[in-house]
């Protein structure tokens, strides 16, 4: 397969050329987490159940070779905290042994790990108690986090929220069917989050994710040398005609307002796919298009270009790794061309002076994503019945090109 690039992406020494997952969309048999119960609840509005996900609690360490095989030199992954912490103080080793060496088999493999402290999934004691929203939930992280870190110490960089903005959007959802607003049920759910319609995030639950990252990094910097920072999802906001105001607004609540907090950070999470726009009453749904991906989103492969500007400019120059970029498609090719746009305007933004350290691509394989196995983002397939592997030529072409700007330099 040809590149769409034509000359080698210039990066720094020590890029990071990778995939990413998370915990609960692989693992499988997350169990005692608070997505596994609302999978399961009568009536829930998930529609699909994550079970044995893609079983990469077992078979990481295929995974992790597939990647290394295809030339890549790093992997984000995460470490699920339901799973080191399934009753409230009861922490297994035997469990942060398995993270461990899922961190040393990365490291045989050449692979250097980016680790994600917490991917949107919660214990479900964590949950039942109000999540966020109890008044010792920022003591509680960072409790899992002193025990978490304990495997970290040679870990070079450590996410310790994804997408806190997604969480508190999320959160919000659920407050205002709570309350009786806002719709309820399995449609309304499911389209807010396909179409990405979702309430402004709610500021409650955003200060405490605040807090919450606030104390994980100074664990980190404590126990650890590793670089700290969360991640935010860009929506890559853009007016409508005469809705400049909004646009702001919708702009400073929905992402500035967590990139604020990474001018304090060693590096942010940029995570970007689409981009939306907004009129009068803020985001507007994706209308349906042709070529709209399968997760409802516009094929906006320039996103990625206009978050890591974006970013750069409200962090005041914090160093950017893109720990998130993809799409969701069932034509390989798709991936190809969207990866190669995405990263040539990664390439200019460098050019521009732009500090960006590596580009982790979501996601290493298709998984389970939050309710639905539909949208494939993954550079490998998986046979979800015997879980065989089979690596696209999505991702041939991406180890190719990650080797050939490796060897530019
Ligand atoms: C999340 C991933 C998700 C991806 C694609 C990000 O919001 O961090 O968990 O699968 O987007 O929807």
């Amino acid at each position: 397969m040809t590149t769409p690039l034509s000359t080698p992406i210039n990066t720094r020494e020590g890029f990071l050329w990778g995939a990413a997952t998370s915990p609960h969309q692989t693992e499988g048999g997350n169990v005692h987490s608070d997505w596994w119960q609302l999978e399961n609840a009568p009536q829930s509005f998930v529609s699909e159940r994550s079970g044995d996900a893609v079983d990469s609690y077992h078979r990481y360490p295929e995974d992790m070779r597939l990647l290394a095989e295809a030339g890549l030199n790093a992997y984000r992954f995460g470490i699920e905290w339901a799973r080191v912490e399934p009753a409230p103080g009861v922490h297994l080793e035997s469990e942060l042994a398995h993270y461990r060496q899922m961190i040393e088999t990365a490291r045989s493999l050449g692979l250097t790990p980016v680790v994600t402290l917490h991917h949107f999934t919660t214990p479900a004691w964590f949950a039942h108690q109000g999540g966020w929203l109890h008044p010792d939930a920022v003591d509680l992280f960072a409790r899992y986090v002193e025990r978490a870190t304990t495997i970290l110490h040679d870990v070079d960089w450590v996410c310790t929220i994804n997408e806190p903005n997604i969480i508190a959007a999320m959160t919000a959802l659920f407050r205002q069917q709570a309350a009786g607003s806002g719709g309820s049920g399995e449609a309304t759910n499911r389209d807010a989050v396909t179409s990405l319609s979702l309430p402004t995030p709610d500021t409650e639950v955003a200060d405490a994710l605040t807090a919450a990252h606030r104390r994980a990094v100074e664990i980190v910097h404590r126990k650890t040398h590793a670089k700290a920072g969360w991640t935010v999802a860009g929506q890559q906001f853009e007016p409508t005609p005469g809705n400049e105001a909004v646009f702001e607004r919708t702009r400073r609540d929905w992402e500035d307002r967590f990139l604020l907090v990474s001018r304090e950070d060693d590096f942010v999470g940029v995570q970007a796919y689409t981009s939306q726009k907004v009129d009068e009453n803020g985001p507007v749904p994706h209308p349906a298009h042709p070529t709209n991906t399968l997760s409802g989103w516009a094929y906006r492969p320039d996103a990625l270009e206009m978050a890591l500007r974006h970013a750069w400019d409200v962090t005041g120059g914090t160093p950017l790794l893109v720990t998130e970029n993809g799409i969701a498609t069932d034509d390989d090719t798709v991936r190809v061309r969207y990866t190669g746009e995405a990263l040539t305007g990664l390439d200019k933004a460098v050019a521009d002076g732009i500090d960006v350290r590596g580009y982790l691509h979501w996601s290493a394989l298709d998984n389970y994503e939050w309710g639905h196995w539909g949208p494939t983002f993954g550079l490998i397939a998986v046979d979800r019945t015997t879980f065989e592997r089979s690596p696209r030529p999505s991702l041939e072409w991406f180890g190719r090109l990650a080797r050939t700007a490796v060897s530019a330099r």
